[in-house]
C-alpha cells in the first residue's frame, strides 16, 4: 500500500481550493452540484501523527453522502465520507485525481475533476477515466465519537 503523510494545515480555504472553484465555475460545475463537502471541525492532531476527529462536530457525516474536508501542508486535501451507515461506513480519501493531480469536487454522490472529467464513487473507486487509479484512500478506525485517520 502506498504511504501518504497527513500533516495538517490550517483549516482555512487554501489556494488550490480557490482555483479549483474558478475552473470549476468556468466549466459549468456548480450549478450541478447537490451536494459539497464542507471544512471539517473538531480536528486533533494526536503525538503519534495520526489525526482525531470528533464525529459530534460533524453533522454533516451523519448522512449517507456527507463530507467533510480537511488541507494538509503538502497542499491536497483529504475528504471524510460517509459512505454507508455505521462505524464502518466512514471512508477517508485523499482528493487529488490519480490523472494529474487535480483536487477533485463533489458533485452529487460522485466526486469530479474538473480538469479533464474523471469521476469516482463517494468511496473514490474510479467511475469514469482518464484516471485509471482510484483516490488514495487512508487507514481509519472509528468509534461512534471519533474517527482516528493515519
Ligand atoms: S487531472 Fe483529473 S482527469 Fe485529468
Amino acid at each position: 500500500m502506498r504511504e501518504r503523510k497527513i500533516e495538517l494545515m490550517d483549516n482555512k480555504i487554501s489556494r488550490r481550493a480557490l482555483i479549483c472553484g474558478a475552473i470549476a465555475l468556468a466549466v459549468g460545475v456548480t450549478p450541478e452540484i447537490a451536494q459539497a463537502a464542507v471544512p471539517a471541525q473538531g480536528i486533533t492532531k494526536r503525538k503519534d501523527g495520526k489525526l482525531d476527529l470528533n464525529l459530534a462536530k460533524n453533522p454533516a457525516l451523519k448522512k449517507v453522502g456527507g463530507a467533510v474536508t480537511i488541507d494538509l501542508t503538502d497542499g491536497t486535501s483529504v475528504a471524510i465520507v460517509r459512505t454507508a451507515a455505521g462505524v464502518a461506513g466512514l471512508t477517508v480519501i485523499n482528493l487529488s485525481c490519480t490523472h494529474n493531480g487535480v483536487t477533485v469536487m463533489q458533485n452529487g454522490n460522485q466526486w469530479l475533476c474538473p480538469a479533464h472529467g474523471s469521476q469516482f464513487t463517494l468511496a473514490g473507486k474510479v467511475v469514469q477515466g482518464p484516471a485509471r487509479t482510484a483516490l488514495f484512500k487512508y487507514p481509519s478506525t472509528a468509534t461512534l465519537k471519533t474517527l482516528t485517520i493515519g
